[in-house]
């Protein structure tokens, strides 16, 4: 399996010597040419433009345009995205012209990682989400296992909270991908972890260096995912583990939802537990379905820190004309106004305003008569808006017939790592000390132009639990 230490990276490609560089250059101004007679530019469109290219990140740019303007912004991101008004959402994903495998293919260069692979989706679709039942018990033990890898104590332990999502969610997904023992093999998992971080380097180093560069150095950065990986699966793992830390984070942050979470989850298992032949308890989909509080404060979570503040962009393949009579010309990108939907969510119910964070918002919204079901982490939906009209769903999972595919499990996986850090462990954000009752300040997100991470610095304390 390649080993990304050893494999070409820029630097090496400047410490190749004499002829290998004029080779070097010969194949990458062939790739150039070739690229260069396809390869579209941006249009020129006449919508304002909210931002500047040199942003380092574009969520108040989102948001601007999103409450000044019902009808399409410009974010300068680069290559530049359009935003469209929501009430062209429905209407713009099932658009001759719009293709989402062209835009993914392109930021992901899928041309040479061979990211897109659409069998995958309908994998995806018809055998994960059906078979959750046979799932789930396989994320339950290997959550457990994860937790045993990490060796707590009963005294505090310092864990950084990214590297340590990397590597469970890393052997979860693979004991449901690959199965164990291949899933806790420290090959499997090496490469597994390296693919994350080198997909969104890949992804820098292709778009930060212009047109003709990143022509030429595309085939060699490409070198820096391992073969075995390149799936659409392992995309939407780096989402998840993204999502589990930021949730982790939210709750040690906030402790006072500590106990109330705990407490439904522990009547959840006392009535729902079924113990196995290991001696373990398992939990089932109805049991799972019952964590409304815990449902809700993930839902929450993922508003409060948008993954990415704009949805996935799709690439118009020939000019296209809306039922509104915009018209935008063939290779713009379109998108939707994600951060701006995030911050106006949800006031029913007596909740609290978009700014602030309010776990059980979601929660509160399903005791309504006729939501019993709505606004689940798990439920995508524009049908919420119109039942609830001063409810607006978020779009953290897409909606309609591309709507993600894996989101059922990744709730699942990001819930359990929840269920078993509260049943099993007392945690704190790192310099908190014993004084649980207040609020621990959270270390700001990093956000990146239309992306958001948690923090690479947060650091969670963790024992054995005491009470
Ligand atoms: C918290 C974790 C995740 C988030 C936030 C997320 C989010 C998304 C979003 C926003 C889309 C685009 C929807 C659209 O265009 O309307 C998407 C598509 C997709 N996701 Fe996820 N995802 C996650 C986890 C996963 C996982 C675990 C898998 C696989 C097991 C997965 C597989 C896919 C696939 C295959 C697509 C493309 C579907 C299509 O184009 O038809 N995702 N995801």
């Amino acid at each position: 399996m390649p080993n990304i230490e050893n494999t070409p990276s820029l630097v090496h490609l400047r410490a190749m010597s004499g002829y290998k560089i004029v080779v070097a250059a010969l194949f990458g101004a062939a790739i150039w040419l070739i690229r260069l007679l396809i390869r579209e530019r941006s249009p020129k469109l006449d919508f304002p433009v909210m931002g500047s290219a040199s942003d380092s990140e574009f969520s108040q740019a989102v948001l601007k345009g999103f409450e000044k303007a019902n009808s399409p912004f410009i974010i300068p991101a680069n290559p530049q995205l359009v935003i469209l008004p929501m009430s062209m959402y429905m209407e713009s994903k099932a658009h001759p012209a719009a293709d989402v495998s062209a835009e993914t293919n392109e930021r992901f260069m899928g041309h040479w990682t061979r990211v897109q692979n659409t069998e995958i989706y309908s994998a995806i679709r018809q055998d994960l989400s059906k078979n959750l039942n046979i799932v789930l018990p396989l994320i339950q033990d290997e959550t457990k296992y994860a937790f045993k890898e990490l060796n707590i104590q009963s005294e505090w332990t310092s864990v950084n909270i990214n590297s340590a999502m990397l590597r469970m969610i890393a052997l979860i997904s693979g004991r449901v991908f690959v199965g164990s023992p291949l899933s806790r093999s420290e090959e499997w998992l090496d490469a597994s972890i390296n693919y994350t971080r080198a997909l969104s380097k890949v992804q820098d180093d292709y778009l930060g260096l212009g047109p003709v560069l990143s022509n030429i150095a595309a085939p060699f950065l490409s070198s820096y995912i391992p073969d075995a990986h390149k799936t659409a699966t392992r995309v939407g793992e780096d989402q998840m583990i993204v999502s589990a830390a930021m949730a982790i984070l939210d709750l040690a942050s906030r402790p006072q939802y500590i106990g109330e979470l705990r407490e439904e989850v522990e009547t959840v298992v006392a009535e729902e537990g079924e113990q196995n032949e290991d001696g373990n308890i398992y939990l089932g989909k109805a049991a799972f379905a019952k964590m409304k509080k815990l449902d809700s404060f993930i839902k929450e979570s993922q508003r409060f820190n948008s993954l990415a503040f704009v949805t996935p962009a799709y690439k118009l393949l020939s000019n296209a004309t809306f039922s509104n009579g915009i018209k935008l010309p063939k290779g713009t990108r379109i998108t939707f106004p994600h951060q701006g939907l995030a911050s106006e969510n949800n006031l029913e119910a007596g909740n609290a305003g978009p700014d602030v964070f309010d776990g059980f918002r979601y929660a509160r919204l399903r005791e309504l008569p006729g939501l019993e079901s709505k606004h689940q982490a798990a439920s995508t939906g524009l049908n919420q808006i119109q039942m609830c009209p001063r409810s607006k769903d978020n779009l953290t999972f897409g909606h309609g017939p591309h709507a993600c595919p894996g989101r059922f499990f990744a709730i699942y996986e990001v819930k359990n790592l929840l269920v078993e850090l509260l049943l099993h462990f007392d945690f704190r954000l790192a310099g908190t000390g014993d004084d649980r009752g207040q609020e621990a300040i959270r270390p700001a997100n990093v956000a990146h132009k239309i992306s958001n991470m948690p923090n690479p610095g947060a650091i969670l304390e963790v024992r054995v639990r005491r009470a």
